[in-house]
């Protein structure tokens, strides 16, 4: 990815910028349609989080616009998209190939690709000439609305009381529309059921989302949760979670949507607690000795071996990145150690699966600044989800945050990292050693899943944020 700086002097002419975005708007209707679908299928949790965000800057709704009733049908026809989007996800699915030849050509640039982003300077750069952003003003807000109670700015009491801005995620701008639709509710009364529409904003990058003056409904017939140990590995009842949102309608669809065959769905088997979830990260059965050779040669890890590089009891706390349904989160707590998952609700209650099992669940993109301070954690886990589909410039600084919320000596378990082999070399290898990480353990070894002739390769590492 080149600088990010403005390239001031080439705005198009009018004629050119109408058909411009003429075709920015079919593309974008196109892209969004695809990315709802190769968000399900190749990313999981918050992996296409960063996806959105990048493509959505790629898909300006122009600024400049604002207002104008050709903006607003364009946004209802995006938004009208977005929702018959939802439906489509499982019919689209199954076209996996082709979608990740899809995603390749566009994170692979082409003239395509280049003019969005020139467009996407564009748009960053009238944003910042509005200087102060496009809320600046009061009657840039519908009045009375919740949306202009959620953006402030407001006063603090006292005399000589300080402004404040509520947190409001900096890319909410481009989705002013959509932001709309959120904040169109009954102040005090039920939160419209709005859940996978209020993902799509996070995923474009309205994150933070504003918070509202409403309630989430109470699922009907709610029941005390399982006590631990036991909700660790319990499905939990039905009745736990809302499932408006969702295909699915309980849990046990859930198990057998990763059971059945077919079907491209993120993390599909992660619900089925009796499956190939039950075995994740665990030492196999067999001669020990043996298995710490075989652990060294292999892209997977397990927890204990893991946990060994630590002075005994000095893993404590500790962060999964797209961390499914919590598993990792739940053998952790088995041996004593605090784990944060993040997730995202893709086709699925991931957020209410891991807080059911009784473990800290967080909705949050990789796009998103981890929300723990400097030097907190001793671990920090990532499995497929901080991969070589996330724009070079993304991924590094996801990678630097990472090393970031470490402590010194803290630990940096990256599992099953893909990328392209012709990368490896050239992109990935010099950026994980800009990080400043230590190499504990490093192993590559190809990804055959799509074919050999893909050139793809994974990375599993133990990479230590160094003592000083
Ligand atoms: C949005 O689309 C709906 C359904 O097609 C239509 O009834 C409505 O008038 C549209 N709104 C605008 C602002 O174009
Ligand atoms: C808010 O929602 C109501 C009910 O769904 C709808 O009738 C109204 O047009 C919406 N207002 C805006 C500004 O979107
Ligand atoms: C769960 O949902 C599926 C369809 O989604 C339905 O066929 C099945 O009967 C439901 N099972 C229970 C136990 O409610």
């Amino acid at each position: 990815m080149g600088s990010m700086d403005y390239d001031i002097g080439k705005k198009p002419r009018p004629d050119q910028h109408h058909q411009q975005q003429q075709q920015r708007r079919s593309r974008a209707v196109v892209v969004l349609l695809f990315l709802t679908n190769a968000a399900s299928i190749l990313v999981f949790s918050g992996a296409g989080a960063a996806l959105h965000a990048h493509v959505g800057r790629r898909y300006p709704a122009a600024v400049h616009a604002w207002g104008s009733s050709k903006l607003l049908r364009e946004l209802n026809v995006t938004g009208l998209a977005l929702a018959a989007s939802h439906a489509e996800v499982v019919d689209l699915s199954n076209r996996l190939t082709a979608a990740n030849k899809q995603l390749e050509a566009i994170l692979g640039g082409g003239s395509a690709a280049k003019r969005d982003m020139e467009a996407a300077r564009e748009e960053q750069r009238q944003a910042a000439a509005a200087n102060g952003g496009l809320w600046r003003r009061e009657r840039d807000l519908p009045a009375g609305g919740e949306l202009r109670w959620a953006v402030g700015p407001h006063r603090r009491p006292g005399a000589g009381g300080e402004v404040m801005f509520p947190a409001v995620g900096q890319a909410c701008h481009r989705h002013r529309g959509d932001l709309e639709r959120y904040m169109n509710y009954t102040a005090g009364g039920e939160c419209p059921s709005d859940e996978a529409f209020a993902q799509r904003l996070m995923l474009k990058g309205c994150e933070p989302l504003p918070r509202r003056r409403c309630r989430p409904r109470t699922p009907a017939g709610y029941v005390e949760p399982a006590p631990l140990p036991a909700s660790l590995w319990a499905i939990p009842p039905d009745t736990s979670v809302v499932w408006d949102a969702y295909t699915c309608k309980n849990y046990s669809c859930l198990v057998n949507r990763g059971k059945a065959k077919g079907g491209s769905y993120d993390c599909k088997d992660c619900f089925d607690l009796r499956g190939r979830e039950k075995d994740r990260w665990m030492r196999r059965a067999g001669n020990n000795d043996d298995d710490d050779d075989r652990e060294k040669n292999s892209l997977d890890y397990t927890i204990d071996g893991v946990l060994a590089t630590f002075p005994k009891g000095t893993a404590r706390i500790g962060l999964d990145i797209g961390g499914g349904t919590g598993t990792f989160a739940a053998r952790m707590r088995e041996r004593g150690v605090t784990v944060v998952t993040t997730s995202m609700n893709f086709d699925g209650p991931f957020c209410g699966f891991i807080a059911s099992r009784g473990l800290v669940a967080m909705h949050l993109s990789v796009a998103a600044r981890l929300p723990f301070p400097d030097g907190a954690l001793d671990l920090v886990h990532s499995m497929h989800v901080l991969s070589g589909w996330i724009p070079d410039a993304v991924l590094e600084l996801a990678l630097f945050d990472v090393f970031r919320v470490l402590r010194p000596g803290g630990v940096f378990w990256l599992d099953h990292f893909f990328g392209l082999g012709a990368q490896l070399d050239a992109t990935y290898v010099p950026m994980f050693e800009r990080i400043g990480f230590e190499k504990l353990r490093w192993n590559a070894g190809r990804k055959l899943d799509r074919g050999v002739e893909m050139d793809e390769w994974y990375i599993s590492a133990l990479l230590r944020k160094p003592r000083r």
